[in-house]
């Protein structure tokens, strides 16, 4: 019989094949059109754990549907929980992409020589679950499972995993593990693997800004009538102080200060600024200051303005003075910040800092909490060890800018921690236009992922 890595290698096109299939189905868990397509993605799903040999039931939530398995072989042994969603991000703007998001085409680029996987999904997080899956497949083939496994895939990641914190609390038993394997996150480079230690959290909201209560005309009223866009604009403008801080105040109050070792260990990653602006077209950055890019992206919150509109926005010009303007505003927090907390003071400094003559309003939409995670457990150096062996380089730990709101919860319900080894790049465009997965980074994620289910049942045995 083939040794692990021949079978993995004879299995690349067979894998590929199937994840463009998974691919094709546009699970955009955000638009209610798609709804029968996140369906069809979760049945997808189900049915080839159902190949693997695993117990699966779709279990329905008021959202979408919530995928499970369970590849049990002996009540001894630990218990791995795969999780991962297989719902998408919307694809706008659609005219960017150079092929279709949901028709995906192999194409070489110069990061990803031996050809990425172009098509939404890809990286976040279909390629990436689907990595898991065809891993398990290979070790029960070999017969070198040596752990328990359970799956969970969830349909509306990407809307704010509403309806599976209730489930958690609903199935504690059902999902009790040892530790939760999640692959959903990037590496920092294919020459240097890295494990994510830590995410940060989210606090959303969105705002609105009204002012007289019909849209006027700029000349008539301008000058004398306050424009609820230039006032927002300025509102917002005003959220930062010239030293890159958030001026909310008690913003900060509860971020966790980060030891100068630790900040001084995390810089040692290889992080080139020059090529960080290259491959991002600017010329400068910018953010809080006494923080390097890579803090600002982990260790430290964030404030940003994620979509702005009101007033005229089609062809041509029309003069008027609006009567409303709207900003969906985001905040990426850092342990130990708590994202209800941080939306009350949002709350309390935007109707504060309203002048007179406006009208303003906050609908405040998912949060998410913070997480970090250990680097001193028995999964964690199985993981390192595995990344060691695929990768021939040991992997460093760093902490992730952004979120997945159920690693909290998982903590919290089921008492058990995560290992966030995701083989994506920065660079692969998730939730941009062009979104891709490397093939590289697709067949060495099932191998790696494959070596920690190993070396995990060999060394959790032990203890
Ligand atoms: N997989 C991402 C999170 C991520 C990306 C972590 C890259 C680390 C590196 C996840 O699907 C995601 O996009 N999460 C959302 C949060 C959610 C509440 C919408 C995010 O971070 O914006
Ligand atoms: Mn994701
Ligand atoms: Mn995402």
């Amino acid at each position: 019989m083939s040794t692990l890595n021949e079978y993995l290698s004879t299995k690349e096109s067979e894998s590929l094949e199937e994840l463009k299939e998974f691919l094709r189905i546009p699970s955009i868990s955000a638009d209610s059109k798609y709804k029968n397509d996140i369906r069809r993605a979760a049945e997808w799903l189900n049915n080839r754990l159902k190949d693997l040999g695993a117990d699966t039931r779709i279990y329905e939530t008021p959202g979408h549907p919530i995928v499970y398995g369970e590849y049990m072989i002996s009540p001894d042994k630990p218990t791995v929980l795969f999780y991962g969603h297989y719902d998408v991000q919307p694809p706008d703007p659609l005219g960017l992409w150079e092929t279709e998001p949901f028709d995906p085409v192999v194409r070489k680029t110069e990061i990803h020589p031996d050809g990425a996987i172009f098509a939404r999904g890809s990286c976040d997080d279909k390629g990436q679950l689907y990595m898991q899956v065809k891993a398990v497949e290979a070790l029960i083939h070999h017969d070198l499972l040596d752990c328990n496994l359970k799956f969970i895939y969830e349909g509306e990641e990407e809307i704010g995993s509403d309806h599976l914190d209730q489930f958690c609390m609903d199935h504690t038993d059902l999902l009790t593990n040892d530790v939760i394997m999640i692959c959903d996150t990037s590496i920092l480079s294919n020459d240097q693997p890295t494990i994510t230690t830590g995410l940060r959290g989210l606090s959303y909201v969105e705002v609105k800004v009204t002012g007289p209560k019909v849209d006027l005309h700029s000349g008539v009223y301008g000058g004398a009538v306050a424009n609820p866009i230039n006032v927002l604009a300025q509102m917002i403008a005003d959220m930062h102080d010239e030293d890159g801080r958030i001026t909310i105040p008690g913003f900060y109050d509860d971020v966790d200060i980060v030891s100068s070792e630790e900040r001084e260990a995390m810089n040692k990653a290889p992080f080139n600024l020059e090529k960080y602006k290259k491959d991002l077209g600017i010329k400068e950055v910018q953010g809080e200051k006494g923080y390097t890019s890579l803090e600002r992206t982990s260790i430290r919150p964030a404030l940003d303005v994620n979509g702005i509109w009101g007033g005229y926005t089609g062809e041509g010009a029309k003069t008027v003075l609006p009567s409303e303007a709207f900003a969906k505003i985001s905040m990426r927090l850092v342990p130990n910040q708590n994202p209800d907390q941080i939306t009350d003071l949002f709350v309390d400094y935007f109707k504060l800092k309203a002048p007179e003559t406006v009208q303003v309003e906050v609908n405040p939409h998912h949060g998410g909490r913070p997480a970090v995670t250990p680097v001193d457990s028995v999964a964690y150096r199985a993981a390192s060890k595995a990344m060691k062996k695929a990768f021939g380089k040991e992997p460093i730990p760093v902490r992730g800018g952004g979120s997945i709101p159920i690693v909290a919860m998982f903590k919290e319900v089921l008492k058990s921690d995560s290992i966030l080894m995701g083989f994506g790049l920065d660079s692969d465009a998730i939730h941009s236009p062009n979104e891709h997965f490397g093939l590289f980074n697709f067949y060495i994620g099932i191998q790696t992922i494959a070596e920690f289910l190993i070396q995990y049942g060999k060394d959790a045995r032990k203890i």
